[in-house]
């Protein structure tokens, strides 16, 4: 369903749970990212009311999303340590087309967005049902669902206001990319992506 064309590899799953206090600060950062991505999408196209009040929502989420986190780091104890240089998202933005039309524009952004949500719904879901503990497991398999959700909203949305043939059309080359660097990330068990 979600289309990701590389795997991710199924040793990132071992030395993530070896490594849960830094894989569960980044993941608290992603969160925030989230949030703060539609927070930016909804300043940017604030006259799209569709756009915004189907982003307003999912700001909340995912700022509930991050307290979740927060809640996981504290309860067993961990730290909650630096934000780290964050290279896949980084190497993502640089495939974002510059210029042409404001809703093209705003398709870059959503297919972007709704990648990021793809691959951490996968990595959420390694973690649901490879790792030991019993309350990650749900926590885990919760996101996964929440995630899920927002990538199909994110591709809705852009095919509502782009021509869905040129939106599917770039959504293959973001998936092409996204693999591409993917395959020559090193896996590192301290982040989730
Ligand atoms: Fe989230
Ligand atoms: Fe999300």
């Amino acid at each position: 369903m979600l289309h990701l064309k590389l795997p991710t590899d199924p040793r990132w799953v071992g030395i993530a749970e070896m490594q849960i206090e830094d894989v569960l600060t980044d993941h608290a950062y992603c969160e925030q990212k989230a949030a703060s991505s539609c927070i930016s999408l909804i300043v940017r196209f604030n006259d799209l009311d569709e756009l915004v009040d189907t982003l307003t929502p999912i700001v909340a989420e995912e700022w509930g999303h991050f307290e979740r986190v927060m809640d996981q780091i504290r309860k067993r104890g961990l730290k909650f340590g630096m934000a780290r240089k964050d290279e896949y998202v980084t190497k993502l933005n640089g495939f974002v087309k510059k210029g042409g039309s404001r809703m093209q524009q705003l398709t870059e952004h959503l297919l972007l967005n709704a990648l990021i949500e793809a691959r951490s719904c996968e990595r959420f879901k390694l973690l649901s049902t490879h790792i030991q503990d019993d309350e990650l497991k749900k926590f885990y398999y919760e996101l996964m669902i929440s995630e899920a959700g927002h990538y199909v909203t994110f591709i809705e949305m852009a095919r509502k206001y782009q021509d869905p043939d040129k939106v599917n059309k770039r959504w293959q080359e973001w998936l092409d990319f996204e693999a591409s660097i993917l395959k020559e990330m090193e896996i590192r068990g301290d982040r989730m992506h």
